[in-house]
């Protein structure tokens, strides 16, 4: 979601291009360029394929480390084959061990090189006569610096007396805190064990049971075949309370109240999803609101989405990210981008059923303003992303960076579903999607065999108003066709004339409705504002509106942006609160990078990043520290 846009990435291009240009050893090289494969993976599944995963864990809040048994039920695709590669980052392996009919095997084992985006690969050698089918037991601890796992001292949680630990492991994390095949290309089902300090309660992507006992030895089943970006657990003073009959919610008890207000509608979601587009496969659908470091707005674990608690805005305005995260459940962990390359498949399908859930819960206006804004953030990266990115399924075999594409992913792919949907009306649309949900139901797909299904379905019918190469278009092409469908909210726009109106003093700040207004609109209000704006005006903004003091992280996002971008210091102490009460990236790490590159509080947001990077997650500090970066340049 936010690119890190390292130095040596841009090089990297620059090179390649080179390359193309006068070699053709080289070319040769550039051209063998395969878009099905996943080249963020060491793992050689065309050889062997991982089946199920049995992990046997203990939670050691002490050493800040996992330790314990992974089992990988492996099944063998090439019968040459002798040795395994899986992926890993910094963990330690104590022993490898190959199971088949009953007997266990030592198994020699080694690390390749380091990769600094990748982890390392460990490569084991099979016993001679290992078969068709067996089992990997590998003995291993994780380390306190885990890229997936964050271990957060009580008083980094709501309750301030209970360590708490999470896991992130989309997209290339999972590695850190299991030895796997990292790939979204295999998809396994998983069991666990996990035993953790008494007090404290295990939950997992798996299935959680509400009235579990706090014994401090949990079990987990995953019986659904699942990719390995998916696996998560948390372990913490967690609590449930219900949302509705197959909905519920998992927080700190300090929390607890208010997300079962926020939430509410959940369950409502899940029923006009599946009413939408065809049975919910997971069991139960839970929520588990973390701790405010939590880098991400939701993260769509199956049976248990993860989610910043920014979202308890006490007004239920951004529960968006709800449905996006439930939708998920179909449009990612149903039916899987085989590669990241093809994660507009996952994130551009989901903000499409996010828009129609939330259409149908709410109304067609609220959804109409957050396209607009989310179509606003689109002309924002599309300046920034470079032209090769800014394909819905770029090339992508460049792995100096995880973060490559901006939004692109989410609102370009949302576009394209929008225009698909439009051009063969919403009713054809929707039988469209159902069927290929149920078509691909628990597998992978690449850009390439969406287009095709697509091209069967439905562009290939008499008449059709769209081409297979008006399709490749959005796919392969940089920028927006001409022909997009440009989203319009007739709120925003009266929004964005007051903001005009008002920076000219031809209307009063009284005048403005904004108590009627949706968080949306005042959001776009700010945004309209002209660059030339009076400090006094700001300060009359500020004061009418509280808005330094908004309970809306979106809203607080929005207006420090311009706090720092236009240098209105009376406001930098309200400014640094909200750099510390928020831990999630897309609230605070485009705060900082507007502040170092106002041309005169480089130093300053260094000095805010120091006293409040020990509270962030190390996925967010990455996301700052190249926005700084940037901003140096
Ligand atoms: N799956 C993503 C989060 C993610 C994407 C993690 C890529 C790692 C790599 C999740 O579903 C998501 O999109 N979250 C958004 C929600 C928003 C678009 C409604 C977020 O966190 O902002
Ligand atoms: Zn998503």
């Amino acid at each position: 979601m936010y690119r890190k846009p390292v130095p040596a990435f841009f090089a990297l291009i620059a090179a390649a291009f080179v390359v193309t240009a006068c070699s053709n050893d080289e070319e040769a090289g550039v051209d063998n360029y395969d878009p099905a494969r996943d080249y963020f993976t060491f793992a050689n599944t065309d050889q062997f394929v991982t089946e199920h995963l049995a992990l046997d864990l203990d939670v050691d809040f002490e050493a800040q480390q996992l330790q314990g048994f992974a089992m990988l039920t492996m099944r063998r695709a090439d019968a040459a084959a002798s040795q395994v590669t899986l992926d890993t980052r910094d963990l330690t392996i104590a022993s490898v061990a190959v199971l088949q009919s009953g007997n266990s095997v030592p198994a020699e084992f080694k690390f390749g090189e380091e990769h600094a985006t990748l982890g390392t690969p460990l490569v084991i050698d099979l016993p001679a006569d290992t078969g068709a089918s067996f089992d990997l037991i590998i003995e291993y601890h994780t380390s306190p610096s885990s890229t997936a796992l964050q271990w957060l001292p009580p008083e980094l949680t709501a309750g301030g007396k209970h360590p708490l630990m999470f896991s992130q492991s989309q997209a290339v994390h999972a590695r850190s805190w299991i030895p796997l095949q990292d790939t979204p290309a295999i998809r396994i089902t998983y069991e666990a064990t996990v035993r953790t300090p008494r007090s404290l309660l295990a939950v997992m992507s798996a299935n959680n049971n509400p009235l579990t006992p706090r014994t401090g030895e949990y079990h987990f089943d995953m019986p659904q075949p699942i990719p390995s970006y998916l696996l998560a657990i948390a372990v913490g003073n967690l609590y449930f309370a219900p949302l509705g009959e197959d909905t519920g919610v998992y927080t700190e008890p300090e929390l607890l109240d208010a997300s079962v207000y926020e939430f509410a509608d959940t369950q409502a979601m899940l029923e006009q999803a599946e009413a939408m587009y065809g049975p919910y496969d997971w069991g139960r659908y839970d929520l588990l609101v973390l701790p405010p470091s939590f880098p991400y707005g939701g993260m769509e674990n199956p049976r248990l989405s993860f989610i910043t608690p920014s979202l308890l805005a006490g007004d239920r305005s951004l529960v968006s990210v709800i449905a996006h995260e439930l939708a998920h459940s179909w449009s990612g962990n149903l039916v899987t981008n085989a590669t990241w390359r093809d994660g507009w498949l996952n994130e551009g399908m989901t903000s499409y059923i996010e828009s129609r859930l939330m259409e149908v819960i709410y109304d067609v206006d609220r959804v109409d303003e957050e396209r607009v804004l989310s179509y606003r953030e689109l002309l924002q990266d599309l300046e920034e992303v470079p032209e090769h990115m800014q394909a819905l399924a770029p090339r992508l075999d460049d792995t100096s960076t995880e973060d490559f594409q901006g939004g692109i992913h989410y609102s370009k792919g949302q576009l394209f579903l929008e225009y698909l949907e439009k051009a063969f009306g919403r009713e054809a649309f929707d039988v469209f999607l159902t069927a290929y949900f149920q078509e691909f139901a628990f597998g992978t797909i690449t850009t390439e065999q969406f287009l095709d299904y697509l091209e069967l379905n439905l562009l290939s019918q008499e008449g059709s108003p769209v081409t297979r190469d008006q399709a490749e278009q959005w796919t392969y092409q940089p920028g927006l066709p001409e022909d997009a469908l440009i989203p319009r909210s007739t709120n925003l726009d009266s929004a964005a004339a007051m903001a005009i109106a008002w920076a000219k003093d031809e209307v009063e700040l009284a005048e403005i409705p904004v108590g009627n207004w949706s968080p949306q609109a005042t959001i776009h209000f700010i945004n309209s504002l002209p660059v030339e704006l009076s400090g006094a005006k700001l300060a009359e903004l500020d004061a009418g509106w509280g808005l330094g003091k908004t309970s809306n992280a979106e809203i607080g996002r929005t207006w420090f942006i311009q706090v720092a971008t236009r240098r209105y210091t009376d406001a930098y102490a309200e400014l640094e609160a909200h750099l510390n009460r928020f831990g999630r990236g897309r609230l605070i790490a485009p705060v900082y990078s507007a502040l170092a590159s106002n041309g005169e509080d480089r130093e300053l947001a260094l000095e805010m990043f120091e006293r409040a990077r020990g509270a962030y997650h190390p996925i967010t500090v990455g996301w700052i520290e190249a926005g700084l970066e940037r901003a140096a340049d």
